[in-house]
């Protein structure tokens, strides 16, 4: 199936300029306790562009990438292809496996160290500040009504470590328990929710 919708390319464009320049100290590196010595093994239970995934296996980490939707999943299969045939990113492509499915049933039976999640976002009163993937990616997935459900029960089945990436002055979806710790930017929080007293450390 092809998609007028948003296109993913790991290779060039914003992403690409910043995906070669990212450091350990990138806040979603940070959020997810991503340490050199010690690679993670991370679930991304919110595919959408696979931008963040490709982040996080340049990091060194192991990624699983669901998406349900069935046009994302066909968009991000086509693009991790692609970048496997580049040769600047095929080891990182390599990390890097799609599922396609709900996360709300994928996240029972998925062993990780990180649960992330980073669903559609509540729309913005300022629409010229979305940037222009994301509102066509709202246009072909919608928006996610269930991402308080996908939360919870990413904790209910936490390998440790939960990290929800929410806009930094919108309220989390209710029923939540607060964050252990938060990072901010201007525009967004990486809420982190640490289960055990043994869990990851982050490396700063
Ligand atoms: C905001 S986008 C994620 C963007 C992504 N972090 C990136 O860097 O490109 C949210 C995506 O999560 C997907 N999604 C939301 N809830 C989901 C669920 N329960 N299971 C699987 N995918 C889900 C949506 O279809 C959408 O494509």
């Amino acid at each position: 199936m092809t998609i007028a919708g948003p296109k993913t390319d790991f290779a060039s464009g914003r992403f690409g300029y910043r995906a070669a320049r990212f450091g350990q100290s990138e806040p979603l590196l940070r959020a997810v306790g991503s340490s050199k010595s010690r690679p993670l093994n991370i679930v991304d239970a919110t595919g959408g562009l696979g931008h963040d995934a490709f982040l996080l296996a340049a990091s060194g980490a192991q990624v699983t990438l669901i998406e349900r939707s069935p046009a994302m999943f066909t968009e991000l299969e086509r693009a991790l292809a692609d970048a496997l045939q580049n040769e600047d990113l095929a080891e990182i492509a390599a990390r890097i496996t799609v599922l396609h499915g709900d996360s709300r049933d994928l996240l029972r039976d998925i062993k990780a160290d990180v649960f992330y999640i980073d669903p559609m976002h509540p729309e913005r009163k300022k629409s010229a500040l979305v940037k222009e993937p994301m509102r066509l990616l709202r246009e072909v997935v919608g928006a996610d009504p269930d991402s308080g459900e996908l939360i919870q029960i990413a904790l209910q089945h936490s390998p440790g470590r939960v990290v929800v990436k929410w806009p930094a002055k919108a309220a989390l979806p209710d029923g939540l328990p607060q964050p252990s710790y938060e990072l901010k930017s201007r525009t967004t929080r990486y809420c982190v929710f640490v289960a055990a007293p043994n869990a990851l450390k982050i490396d700063r």
